[in-house]
């Protein structure tokens, strides 16, 4: 096994292991089963090595939680964060979003974005989210089969539509709910994100019937609509609205000039898109798990109806992001060479932990088991659904949260039963592993339910 301690130095290079096959055929076979690929190449070249992606830097996996955390918490390798994710998300999100961005322009807009995203402040969000979540379920079909992934979705979008962007026009708040899941299932396409660069000749693939065209027909509505918003705020000016959008409109002189529309528009943008896929997504997983592990689902059921306290809940949470995490990389492109356990990786190479595999790696097994996250240990220690260091999640509280609330208010109204008994496979829909048959589940209505708010 070689030394795992990462050390940035000025060596010459020491490429890891990794597969020959042409970049087409690597790609090929990571877009269909992204996870079954990644756990061959750990079995056969180690924690550490190389992929190459076609119209994208060479990188280098890892699996080995120490040194996953290591790297996400290095200078050196997070030196470029934002430019790494450009690579796949800047033709949704743009180049001005706290995703995309990095350096002095990164640490101002964080400081803007942070406070509302803080675990006291969206805690005070809880019976919202209740209320909204009982009303979506209330509406949902009652012994026929429907997609948990695209119901729960409904629900995330609403609340981070509600704090990034707050109160506005009705039927412009009902066309920005109803766009953005299109824009997002438009851009899953791996025809786009694969080849980011062809997006850049749209002259010509404009009027090209296909993906691309109808990912730019969306994502042109989506930017209209913003616009028209972000210019309906100017007239009317309200200091005291409290929505996201109102704050970094308002933000300028000691924190720097304003910030200009197109910047309003790809943090929104931004913060919309990282803010609902990932958490509706975690909540599929955590039903899918739960109803093919009985005894898990038994033992949660059971505390909530006793009303205990969150201890349970939150450990199904947590073990749901470790067993079933929904991002599947954190890249850092290198500004330096960086020695990554026994190998020199160059600048320009991306180094990324594989976030399910170094999550897995803590004690190698698979099993569903939420106890785990009662007693400290090596799983929690392995524990980074939400990356590490500068750049993790700004709004993993948020997420938290919300899987918790949502989770409870399910169980309360509803007996969730998987149409399939076989577990779901894992599916990459752009950035985010999803269940392959997104979570689709039959509801029938529990009786006697208790209907106090948490
Ligand atoms: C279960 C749900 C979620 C998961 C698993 C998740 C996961 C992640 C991961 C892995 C990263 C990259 C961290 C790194 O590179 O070290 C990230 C970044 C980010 N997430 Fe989340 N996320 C979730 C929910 C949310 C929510 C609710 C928001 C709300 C706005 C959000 C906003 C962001 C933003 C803005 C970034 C970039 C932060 C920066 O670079 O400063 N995410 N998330």
């Amino acid at each position: 096994m070689p030394d795992l301690r990462l050390r940035a130095r000025g060596r010459r290079t020491t490429l890891p292991p990794g597969s020959r096959l042409p970049a087409i055929v690597q790609t090929a076979l990571l877009v269909r089963d992204p996870i079954g690929r990644l756990e061959r190449c750990e079995r056969r070249y180690g924690p550490v090595f190389r992929v190459r992606m076609v119209g994208a830097p060479r990188r280098a996996y890892v699996t080995d939680p120490v040194l996953a955390r290591e790297i996400l918490t290095s200078d050196e390798a997070g030196a470029l964060v934002g430019e790494a994710r450009r690579d796949v998300v800047e033709q949704l999100v743009g180049e001005h979003s706290l995703v995309t961005v990095d350096g002095d322009e990164w640490l101002r807009r964080r400081g803007l974005v942070a406070p509302a995203f803080k675990r006291q402040n969206v805690e005070q969000l809880q019976s919202d989210i209740a209320a909204l979540a009982r009303a979506h379920i209330d509406r949902w079909p009652i012994g026929e089969a429907f997609a948990l992934r695209t119901a729960v979705r409904a629900i995330t979008m609403e609340v981070i539509v509600e704090l990034v962007v707050g109160s506005a026009d009705a039927s412009r708040l009902d066309r920005l709910r109803n766009l953005l899941p299109k824009v997002m299932d438009a851009y899953a396409s791996p025809v786009l994100w694969l080849f980011p660069g062809a997006m850049r000749v749209r002259g010509v693939l404009r009027s090209t019937p296909g993906p691309l065209r109808r990912f730019l027909r969306l994502r042109d509505e989506l930017d209209a609509l913003l616009y028209e918003e972000i210019e309906a705020r100017r007239a009317a000016s309200d200091e005291d609205r409290r929505d996201v959008l109102s704050r970094l409109m308002a933000s300028r002189d000691d924190q720097g000039p304003a910030m200009s529309d197109i910047e309003l528009r790809d943090e929104v943008v931004g913060l919309l898109v990282a803010g609902h896929e990932t958490t509706a997504t975690a909540l599929a997983w955590a039903f899918e798990r739960l109803s093919r592990s009985p005894d898990v689902l038994a033992r949660l059921r059971a505390e909530l109806d006793e009303g205990s306290d969150d201890r349970y809940l939150e450990a199904v949470v947590k073990e749901t992001l470790r067993a079933r995490a929904v991002g599947l990389d954190a890249p850092r492109l290198l500004s330096r060479p960086l020695t990554v356990g026994a190998y020199v990786l160059p600048a320009g190479w991306y180094v990324t932990p594989v976030l399910p595999l170094v999550q897995r790696a803590a004690d190698g097994r698979d099993e569903f088991r939420p106890d785990r996250f009662l007693q400290p240990g090596a799983a929690t220690r392995a524990w980074m659904p939400f990356g590490a260091g500068k750049r993790h999640c700004v709004g993993s509280h948020l997420a938290l949260l919300e899987m918790k609330v949502v989770i409870r208010e399910i169980l309360r109204a509803l007996d969730l039963e998987s149409v399939d008994a076989a577990p779901e496979g894992i599916k990459l829909h752009h950035v985010t592993l999803v269940p392959s048959e997104p979570a689709r589940v039959r509801a029938t209505r529990r009786e006697q339910v208790s209907r106090s708010s948490p």
